[in-house]
């Protein structure tokens, strides 16, 4: 993921929690699966504030997996506590869809199950390290082979909570990046996808965030309002789906939640940007998409943000060295704009490869800042994921 830079209802809390089933009441190893949960779930409110998110299958057998390669036995007894932290899922592609059910049957009735819907034709417009398998002009694709199919997977779990996040950077690259040959060719696409996708998974155990970028993207003076736009528009046009329950920031990002003064305030071009740390941005957008006609509570991701001051520019995207696992997921945020602290990016993945002659290498990866070498985006990355242990912030 990743391109850009860019210069110049709240309902009442949470939904009803499933009623435990007889199982849980058992000896506390004995965990019910949600598909034993007796009750189906409407989620309104703070989906977090009842639901921690489950540490899926996926991540936590990469990062034991991880663990066991670390030689140092309290570096590999750190490493393994992120293996029960609650982190997001990346359905990346449609041959990705089948590990969703292997999440669903596993998660109990407590948790929320976390997901990222990140398909879309001519995704990563402004960049390369994440191109998708979908081209251009593929949206029939993109709906019948990539949401429909999930759409139906949810469907079979309707006592199971699920939070998603939509389609990271797409709608901001629209915002930012438009000048762009690839952007303006992916805009319709882009738009049209993401109303799709919210209108066919509005069902009622799943709370969805659309990617609205960070406060270095979307932030600026100038970008507030078109990105606000952006994002209520299509959410207008898939009908104002009721489980839409605001906006995601920081997706796979390194900004600080509230470090004062932020990290390029003093930078030329700060006077621009009120958006210094992501609480300041989170409370700039959220009113801003509220008066453009659209839920506006935010999520943001501080899976990575542990560690600051080691980027050149805040656009900075790609495996940036010296990073730490940042605050852990949270309900308590000390923001009522702010429903949780997430972690979206799976910490270890890799933001985008450094081999200079692949086809996906993005100049970004390359740079000063950048850890190298790293593989390519998604696929698993031990030396970094290492890092992350050793400069986690808080500690682990
Ligand atoms: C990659 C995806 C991956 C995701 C999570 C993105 O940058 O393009 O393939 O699933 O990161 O690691």
């Amino acid at each position: 993921m990743k391109g850009f830079i860019a210069a110049a209802a709240a309902t009442a809390i949470t939904g009803a929690l499933a009623a435990p089933s007889p199982v849980e009441k058992g000896p506390i190893t004995a965990r019910a699966p949600a598909a034993a949960c007796a009750t189906p779930v409407t989620l309104s409110g703070n989906p977090f504030a009842s639901r921690s998110v489950f540490a899926n299958p996926f991540y936590a057998s990469e990062v034991k997996e991880a663990a066991a390669q670390i030689t140092d036995s309290a570096l590999a007894a750190k490493a393994l506590k992120v293996a029960d932290i609650g982190t997001f899922q990346w359905i990346d592609t449609r041959a990705k869809i089948s590990i969703i059910e292997d999440t669903l049957k596993e998660v109990p009735c407590d948790k929320l199950a976390a997901f990222v819907i990140y398909d879309l034709p001519g995704r990563d417009c402004a960049a390369k390290a994440s191109n998708g398998e979908l081209a251009v002009g593929d949206i029939n694709i993109y709906k019948s082979e990539y949401i429909d199919p999930i759409v139906a997977l949810f469907k079979k779990y309707p006592n199971t909570a699920i939070a998603l996040v939509i389609e990271p950077d797409s709608l901001p690259n629209l915002v930012t990046n438009s000048d762009k040959t690839a952007c303006k060719n992916s805009a319709s696409g882009y738009r049209e996808g993401v109303a799709y996708a919210l209108k066919q998974l509005n069902l009622p155990n799943i709370a969805m965030y659309i990617d609205a970028g960070h406060g270095g993207w979307l932030g600026w003076n100038d970008n507030l309002k078109p990105g606000a736009k952006e994002l209520a528009t299509v959410y207008k046009n898939a009908g104002s789906p009721k489980q839409v329950r605001g906006f995601a920031t920081n997706v796979a990002g390194w900004n600080a939640w509230d470090l004062t003064p932020g990290e390029f305030s003093k930078a030329t071009d700060a006077q621009w940007n009120k958006c210094q740390n992501e609480k300041l941005y989170v409370e700039a957008f959220s009113p801003e998409l509220k008066s453009a006609g659209m839920p506006a509570q935010a999520i943001v991701d501080t899976g990575r943000n542990g560690v600051q001051g080691l980027r050149k520019e805040w656009g900075h995207w790609c495996n940036v060295n010296g990073a730490g696992f940042g605050r852990r997921p949270s309900s308590s945020t000390g923001s009522s704009l702010t429903d949780a602290f997430v972690w979206v990016k799976p910490g270890g993945e890799s933001d985008g490869t450094s081999d200079s002659s692949a086809t996906r290498y993005d100049s970004f990866c390359g740079m000063e800042d950048a850890f190298k070498p790293s593989p390519e985006a998604g696929a698993w990355h031990q030396a970094y994921f290492e890092m992350l242990v050793k400069n986690a912030n808080p500690p682990l």
